[in-house]
Order: structure tokens, then sequence, then C-alpha cells
């Protein structure tokens, strides 16, 4: 009787199995959920692998979290982390990536991926670190992450990336990394962003970004290491509020169009490592409290009508 039970039991499972796999092999599924594994094979599917990693290393003959590249929490047996940096890989995100809600870590840097960034991204609140840097991602940006409130890493530096940067981006209040070097973003940056307290690198280099930088830019960026914003369109004056980042060792704001003086408060920044304010049409004397600063290992300041007083 108990037998009988137990035996029912077995088939009802197995066959409950069957009916939820989107795969006719015979896969292995211990207690990593059915949907990372469909997540998983939509991802392959999506990938061509001119160097067949994945074809024998990504294979249902075993659990996904022996896969070459996945990592499964111990807890839950759930995908935590995709490592795929450097594997040659070329294809696009298929939407099913956002299925894997326990992932923390995804980094697919230095590949061939391309085409949109999925809306569906956003269901993924657990991600910490998101890397698709050096790929060729076209298109805009996912206007909202409200939910991946986790974020502490967002690098889509090098890409083909256009638009403008949401506001809503301004909800990542966990933020500490943001490099979106080398692509197409224009317009102004949001406000907000400078909002966002817990950012210590902030990477716009080699944009069409355009506007007026905040005055008050450090009021609410009190850990800002790096301020790298050159080659944009950025017009207005470099702004003295850049005092009060007390932390920051990188400025880098030059081939813009900042036009005024170098604001005194410089010489308020006594981590300052690296200072690039040239050529933009920026006016004036260096100050002279800036001898003050000695972390400073680079300075280039070469403006078209300096008077300098040394
Ligand atoms: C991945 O596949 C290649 C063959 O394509 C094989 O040489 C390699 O050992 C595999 N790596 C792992 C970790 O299984
Ligand atoms: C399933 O889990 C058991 C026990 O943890 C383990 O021995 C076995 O190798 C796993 N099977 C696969 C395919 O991962
Ligand atoms: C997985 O993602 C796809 C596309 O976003 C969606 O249609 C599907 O319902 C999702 N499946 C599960 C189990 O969440
Ligand atoms: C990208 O990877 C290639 C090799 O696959 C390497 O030559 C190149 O330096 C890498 N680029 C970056 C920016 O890491
Ligand atoms: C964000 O999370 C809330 C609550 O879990 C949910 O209702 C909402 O649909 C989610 N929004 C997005 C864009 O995923
Ligand atoms: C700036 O970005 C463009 C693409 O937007 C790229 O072609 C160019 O090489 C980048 N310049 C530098 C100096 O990296
Ligand atoms: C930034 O935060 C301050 C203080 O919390 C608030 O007064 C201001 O409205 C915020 N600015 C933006 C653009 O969100
Ligand atoms: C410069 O630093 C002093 C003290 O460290 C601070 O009181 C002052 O507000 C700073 N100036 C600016 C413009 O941030
Ligand atoms: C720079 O050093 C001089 C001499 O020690 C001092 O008078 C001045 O207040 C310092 N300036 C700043 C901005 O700290
Ligand atoms: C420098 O400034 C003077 C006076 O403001 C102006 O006449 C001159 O054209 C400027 N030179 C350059 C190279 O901008």
């Amino acid at each position: 009787m108990e037998k009988a039970h137990f035996l029912f039991l077995v088939a009802l499972v197995a066959s409950l199995a069957t009916a939820s796999s989107s795969t006719t092999n015979v896969v292995a599924r211990n207690n990593t959920n059915d949907h990372d594994l469909d997540a998983l094979l939509a991802f392959k599917a999506a990938i061509s692998d001119p160097q067949n990693i994945l074809p024998t290393n990504w294979s249902t003959s075993t659990s996904v979290c022996n896969w070459i590249g996945i990592t499964c929490n111990r807890r839950h047996r759930r995908v935590a982390a995709i490592q795929l940096p450097k594997m040659g890989l070329v294809g696009t995100i298929p939407p099913q990536l956002g299925n894997l809600s326990f992932l923390v870590w995804l980094d697919l840097e230095n590949n061939s991926f391309h085409g949109n960034l999925p809306t569906q991204m956003v269901h993924l609140r657990r991600l910490k670190y998101f890397n698709l840097a050096f790929n060729s991602f076209d298109g805009s940006l996912p206007t909202t992450l409200s939910n991946a409130t986790m974020l502490e890493t967002i690098r889509f530096g090098t890409n083909l990336i256009t638009g403008y940067l949401p506001q809503d981006w301004s909800a990542l209040q966990n933020l500490e990394f943001l490099d979106m070097e080398n692509n197409q973003l224009d317009g102004p940056l949001p406000r907000s962003l400078f909002n966002v307290s817990s950012l210590q690198i902030f990477s716009f280099t080699n944009n069409t970004l355009s506007g007026y930088l905040p005055a008050r830019i450090c009021d609410h960026l009190p850990q800002l290491k790096g301020l790298y914003l050159s080659n944009n369109e950025f017009s207005g004056a470099v702004p003295a509020g850049i005092g009060g980042c007390p932390r920051l060792q990188v400025l880098s704001l030059s081939y813009n169009n900042l036009a005024g003086n170098i604001p005194k408060e410089i010489s308020n920044l006594t981590m300052l490592r690296v200072v690039f304010l040239a050529p933009n049409d920026v006016q004036g004397q260096i100050p002279a409290d800036i001898g003050n600063l000695t972390n400073l290992e680079q300075l280039g300041i070469e403006v078209a009508n300096l008077t300098g007083n040394n």
C-alpha cells in the first residue's frame, strides 16, 4: 500500500517534469528550477559560438549548475552567476534571460553580442553586477530598472547604445560604478542621477551628451572618486560645486564646450590625482592653491587665454 502510493507519486512527479519541459531530451534537473534551464537554453539558442565552447559544455545531460560559466547558489541551486567574458560569443540576449530571478552576476564583457537590451532584464531584482562592456549592443537603454535596485555595477561601455540616459535610473540607490563610455548617448544627464549618493565612478567619456553640469554637482555625491565626462558636448561653466566631492581623485572634463574660469574650489580636492580640463574654452587663472594638491600626478589644463601666475 505504502509502496504503491510512493510509485504513483514518482510517476506523477516524472510526468509533471516532462510536461513543464520545453526540451524532449532526458534532462537531469535535480533542484535547479526548470525556468532557469529554459532561460539558459533560450540564451544558448541565441548565441553562435565559433569556438564551440557551449555546444559541448552546455549539455542537458548534466545540471546547468555544472555548465561552464554558470554558478548556482548553494541554498536553492538556482543560477546566481553567468560569467562568459572574452569567449568570442556572437549573439543577442533573449528576453527569457529576465526569468533568471536569482541572478546576481552577469558578465558578458568583450564578446560580439549585438541587438537591444531586452526590457525583461528589469525583472532581475537580485542583480548586483551587470557587465556588457566591449560588445556591439545598440538601441536605447531600458527605460526602467527600478526593480533592479540591488545593482552596484553597470558596465555598458564601448557599445553602440543611443538615446538618453533614463530618468528612472536614479532609483538605483546602491549603484557605485556606472560606465557608459564610448557609446552614442545624447541629451542632458538627468539631474536626479547626481542624487545617487552611492556613486563612486561616473564615466560617460566619449558620448554626445549636452547641457549644463549642475552647479551643486557634489551635494549628494559624497563617495565620488572619478568623474569622467571628456569628449562630450557639455556647455556652461565648470561648476564651483566640484569642490564639494571630498574623495574625488580623477576629474576629466576635456573636449567639451565648457567656458568660464577654473573654479578655485578645485584646490579643495586634496585626493585629486588627475585633472583634465583641456581643451575647452575655459579661461582665467590657474588657482594658486592648486599647488596644495600633493597627490596630483597629471594636470592637463591647456587654455587658450591663460593668465596664470607662475
Ligand atoms: C569545453 O569544450 C571544449 C571542446 O569544445 C573542451 O575542450 C573543454 O574541455 C570543455 N571545457 C569544460 C570545462 O568542460
Ligand atoms: C544531483 O544531485 C545529486 C546529489 O546532490 C548529485 O550527486 C548528482 O550528481 C546531481 N546530478 C546532476 C546531474 O547534477
Ligand atoms: C520567460 O520569459 C518569457 C519572455 O520574457 C516569457 O514569455 C515567459 O512567460 C517566461 N517564463 C517564465 C516561466 O517566467
Ligand atoms: C578582448 O578580447 C580580445 C581577445 O579575445 C583581446 O585581444 C582584447 O584585448 C580584449 N579587449 C579588451 C578591451 O579587453
Ligand atoms: C516591480 O516589482 C513590483 C512588485 O514586485 C511589480 O508589481 C512590478 O510589476 C515590477 N515592475 C517591473 C517593471 O518589473
Ligand atoms: C568614441 O566612440 C566612438 C563610437 O561612439 C568610437 O568609434 C571611437 O573610437 C571612440 N573614441 C575613442 C577615443 O575611444
Ligand atoms: C535630490 O535630492 C534632494 C535632497 O534629497 C532633493 O531636494 C532634490 O529635489 C533631488 N533632486 C532631484 C533632481 O531629484
Ligand atoms: C572646501 O572645503 C571646506 C572644508 O574642507 C568646506 O568647508 C568648503 O565648503 C569646501 N568648499 C567647497 C566649494 O566645496
Ligand atoms: C593652501 O595652502 C595655503 C598655505 O598652507 C593655505 O593658506 C591655503 O588656505 C590652502 N588652500 C586650500 C584651499 O586649502
Ligand atoms: C585673449 O583675451 C584677450 C582679451 O580678453 C582677447 O583680446 C584675445 O583675443 C584672446 N586671445 C585668444 C587667443 O583667445
